[in-house]
């Protein structure tokens, strides 16, 4: 991978941005801004509670606006949840139409912008500074979303460490479950994250971690890329912003944040050192049970003068689209490596945005859509379900896929089953005949299923020949539709009786 100066096809400014904003420092403010603009943003000034009423509400205007809570528990400091919760949203952030989403991801990835550092003075994030008495209850409104979670849950931080061999950084976002008040429990899925932790404990030390809250949307956006370990995903933000992305450095340990962030919490996470964390309901919409976890003991918190909190509705649309798109872009990539006819891929919705493929594939060869199949299953864990269709079927739209599904595909001919491999530990069904305490390496063990609903290459006039009308895409109906329905009701009046 190389950091070049200029990232292709970056727009040179986000229309969104305020006047006069250099493209790297835009921040989550100028995205609010735009969206309340356009009507997106619902304020709520009532009282909210912490525990639950808030995420209700959140989760009641996912999709459909933003909301902003001025008011949430007995906090001064706002809390925004859903501000990317469409990819309309996601596309508009980026400058782009939704068609183009994958390939502009994929193009920041394969061409990083190194990130700027800048002084203090010139970060947001640390305008207001706690090293001592640190309590993160008291600081930060941090919400209980689900009804079975063990308490409060950050979930929409960035959480940034540097790689203790090679010095790089790494971003990813984690649940963090705030147990103390200067001490909270992390979920590090085996990843670059968890890699770190494990090489600093192995040598009997802490690694130093920051936790950046409240980050412009192609931020969050980049901390989802899927990369060889030492790719520092600030620079995909880069990347992804058009220019480098302005960093500061901690005040109580190394690690580089956005200094255009909200928030920044600052700490280490400990060695050989676990502590209970969860239950708490994740994006598969079922509970993660109770287990120990590495635990991160917080040295500092910093902040804007005024900031604003960002907490994600766990399994809503914009804890499901950051997941989705950065992985459609890596699936597409290593499905056409091998396999140039495939066109696009999506992530469905009712799959978690995670384990239903849908692959279109210009199908050349009998054969080759189990091939497709096969590499889509070897190149993440968490595909679970794959279904090939033709170029002619809408690979975004449900119902499109089970047309394919109900007309193309055969069960005894058509189905690949693959037992026993590697699945999602976070999907429930692959629990089942498992004792509670099974170790980890025993966890995830799932079936996989692909579904070949493409037609035959060849095939006698019409059997495949989709039923189409002249003109349907073409008519003008504005020129043809009358504003009222007079002709009809005069017709209906003569003849009644
Ligand atoms: C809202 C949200 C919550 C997430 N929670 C976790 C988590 O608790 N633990 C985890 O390992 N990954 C979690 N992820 C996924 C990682 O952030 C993601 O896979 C990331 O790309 C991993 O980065 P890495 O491969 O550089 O370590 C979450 C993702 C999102 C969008």
């Amino acid at each position: 991978m190389n950091t070049r100066d200029a990232a292709p096809n970056a727009p040179s400014t986000l229309h969104w941005a305020r006047e006069g904003a250099d493209a790297g420092s835009i921040s989550l403010r100028d995205w609010l801004a735009h969206l309340a603009k356009t009507g997106r943003v619902a304020t709520i000034d009532k009282p909210v509670a912490l525990e639950h009423e808030l995420a209700a509400i959140a989760k009641r205007l996912d999709g459909s606006r933003a909301a902003f809570f001025t008011r949430p528990g007995k906090h001064a400091m706002p809390v925004v949840s859903g501000f990317m919760a469409k990819r309309a949203w996601i596309a508009e952030a980026l400058g782009i139409e939704e068609a183009g989403l994958l390939a502009r991801f994929s193009a920041a990835v394969a061409a990083p912008l190194a990130s700027k550092t800048v002084g203090r003075e010139d970060a947001p994030c640390q305008q207001v500074v706690h090293m001592s008495g640190i309590d993160l209850h008291a600081l930060l409104p941090i919400p209980t979303h689900s009804e079975h979670d063990n308490g409060p849950y950050i979930t929409a931080g960035l959480v940034i460490a540097r790689n203790p061999r090679t010095g790089v950084q790494n971003v990813s976002i984690n649940r963090i479950q705030v147990h103390g008040r200067d001490r909270m429990a992390i979920l590090l899925l085996p990843r670059h994250l968890y890699a770190f932790q494990r090489a600093a404990e192995e040598a009997g030390e802490a690694l130093d971690v920051a936790v950046a809250i409240g980050v412009d949307p192609l931020t969050m956006l980049a901390s989802q890329a899927i990369t060889p370990i030492d790719c520092d995903e600030l620079e995909i933000a880069g990347a992804l912003h058009g220019a480098p992305l302005p960093v500061v450095r901690c005040m109580t340990n190394g690690v580089h944040v956005p200094a255009s962030a909200e928030i920044v919490i600052e700490g280490r996470i400990l060695p050989n050192v676990r502590e209970p964390e969860g239950p708490f309901g994740e994006f598969p919409k079922y509970y993660s049970a109770k287990e120990a976890r590495e635990v991160i003991e917080v040295t500092a918190v910093t902040h804007r003068r005024d900031p604003i909190f960002h907490t994600i509705v766990p399994a809503e649309m914009e804890h499901l689209l950051l997941g989705a798109i950065p992985r459609e872009a890596t699936l597409l990539a290593h499905l056409q490596r091998s396999h140039p006819s495939v066109k696009d891929v999506h992530l469905s919705v009712g799959g978690v945005c995670r384990y239903h493929l849908w692959v279109q594939f210009d199908k050349k060869r009998e054969g080759e859509a189990k091939n497709v199949i096969l590499c889509a299953f070897g190149a993440h864990y968490d595909i679970k379900q794959v279904v090939v269709v033709d170029t002619d079927v809408d690979v975004h739209d449900p119902a499109e896929i089970e047309w394919a599904i109900a007309t193309r595909f055969q069960a005894d001919r058509d189905l690949v089953v693959v037992a026993g491999a590697q699945g999602s530990p976070l999907d429930p069904s692959t629990t089942v005949g498992l004792p509670e305490d099974a170790p980890a390496h025993l966890q995830g063990v799932s079936a996989k299923m692909g579904l070949d609903a493409t037609r035959p290459v060849a095939y006698p006039a019409h059997v495949f020949t989709r039923v189409r009308i002249p003109g349907q895409d073409t008519v003008d109906l504005d020129a043809l539709i009358a504003s009222d329905n007079g002709a009809l009701d005069a017709y209906l009046a003569c003849n009644h009786g």
